[in-house]
């Protein structure tokens, strides 16, 4: 199972924005990051047009490589990749990437809801088959040919220059589902992994 990235793998494992403050005071803005299946049409929508709304706003890092806002993230992904993945850092690094993409998407593009989120366990062993995936209301379906180009969805005609790896290549999103693979993501799977964690963090 291949997945652009991170705009729909990470978010989707996402759970809450960062907590910085121990404060008493309620909170006066919510953001509460939701399921994708428990969104209705419109907020799936809105969620759609804003991520391609960063798809057409120009990149501004001065990175090599990003055409767009939405490329730059990919980018830093990228730039990033070596030092934040199996270690300490991995899932500050992937929380805080997602929180400036929730961010950017409210900020640049008007988004007023929250980042949702995959709940995988549902779709385990049959993510083919997931809302998520819809051609309409999702994110288009598996990848089709050699490639693996998506061909259905809202990005289907998106040309994407970072990657793969290191490279600057402009390609498809590519996507190739493996539902056995996909089995892994039962809740039984998080539990464990969960548990690693928590041993070791003690
Ligand atoms: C967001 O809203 C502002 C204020 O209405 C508007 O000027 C701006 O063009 C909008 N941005 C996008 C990307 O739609
Ligand atoms: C996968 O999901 C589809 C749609 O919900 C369903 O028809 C099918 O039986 C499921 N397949 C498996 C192997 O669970």
């Amino acid at each position: 199972m291949k997945f652009l990235a991170w705009t729909l793998a990470l978010p989707f494992f996402a759970e809450a924005a960062p907590t910085l403050a121990t404060t008493s005071e309620a909170c006066t803005i919510k953001n509460q990051r939701k399921a994708w299946h428990t969104l209705t049409r419109i907020e799936k929508l809105a969620y759609i047009t804003a991520e391609k709304c960063l798809m057409t706003l120009p990149a501004k890092l001065g990175l090599k490589g990003p055409r767009t806002r939405f490329d730059e993230f990919q980018k830093v992904h990228v730039l990033a990749t070596e030092s934040v993945h199996f270690v300490g850092a991995f899932l500050p690094f992937h929380r805080y990437l997602i929180y400036a993409h929730e961010s950017i998407l409210q900020t640049e593009c008007n988004y007023t809801g929250a980042q949702p989120y995959w709940d995988e366990p549902l779709d385990a062993g049959n993510f083919s088959s997931s809302v998520v995936l819809d051609a309409v209301t999702g994110f288009g379906g598996n990848g089709a040919g050699l490639s693996n180009c998506v061909n259905d969805g809202p990005f289907k005609d998106y040309v994407n220059a970072i990657g793969p790896f290191q490279q600057i290549t402009d390609h498809c999103i590519d996507r190739r589902i493996d539902d056995c693979a996909s089995a892994q993501a039962a809740s039984k799977d998080f539990r464990m992994v969960l548990a690693m964690v928590e041993s070791v963090d003690r």
